[in-house]
């Protein structure tokens, strides 16, 4: 009964590793198919100060009234540091949400137009420096 559980459960470890690495690799696959002209980058613009601005910040660099309060505090969206990010990157993390769910996955509140919208509005007010 013992060995029936252990290899239950490093089977389950080894599904786990498998699915986690096999995302990794998905991330950067995933391209952006909304092109970014000026209606997506204001309906992105517009939910990002609806939906994320409380801890992005009102110009979206990472000084959000609640900013303070997290263990990794979120980007400075407009210094560049997007421009070396991927667009699947960007949008599984707003999808998908981060680890410590501090940053909650929105792919429940947004459909994917509306986030690759945002990450439009991102990339039309990133400066590289
Ligand atoms: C409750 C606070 C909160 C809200 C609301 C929120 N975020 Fe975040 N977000 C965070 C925190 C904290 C991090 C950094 C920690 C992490 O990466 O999980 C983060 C990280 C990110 C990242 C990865 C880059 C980075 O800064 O580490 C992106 C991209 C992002 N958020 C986009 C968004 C978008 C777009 C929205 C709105 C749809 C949003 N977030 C709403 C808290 C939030």
């Amino acid at each position: 009964m013992r060995l029936i559980a252990l290899t239950l459960g490093v089977f389950f470890i080894l599904t786990c590793f498998s699915y986690a690495k096999e995302k990794e690799i998905d991330v950067d696959a995933i391209k952006n198919p909304r092109a970014a002209d000026s209606k997506s980058i204001s309906n992105g613009n517009k939910l990002f100060f609806e939906k994320c601005s409380v801890c992005h910040g009102e110009k979206a660099d990472g000084n959000g009234p609640s900013a303070e309060s997290f263990e990794v505090v979120p980007w400075d969206f407009t210094d560049g540091t997007i421009a070396d990010i991927s667009d699947g990157f960007l949008f599984q993390k707003i999808k998908n949400g981060g680890i410590w769910f501090e940053m909650p996955p929105f792919g429940l509140i947004l459909k994917n137009n509306e986030i690759w919208d945002i990450i439009n509005f991102l990339r039309s007010i990133s400066k590289k420096s």
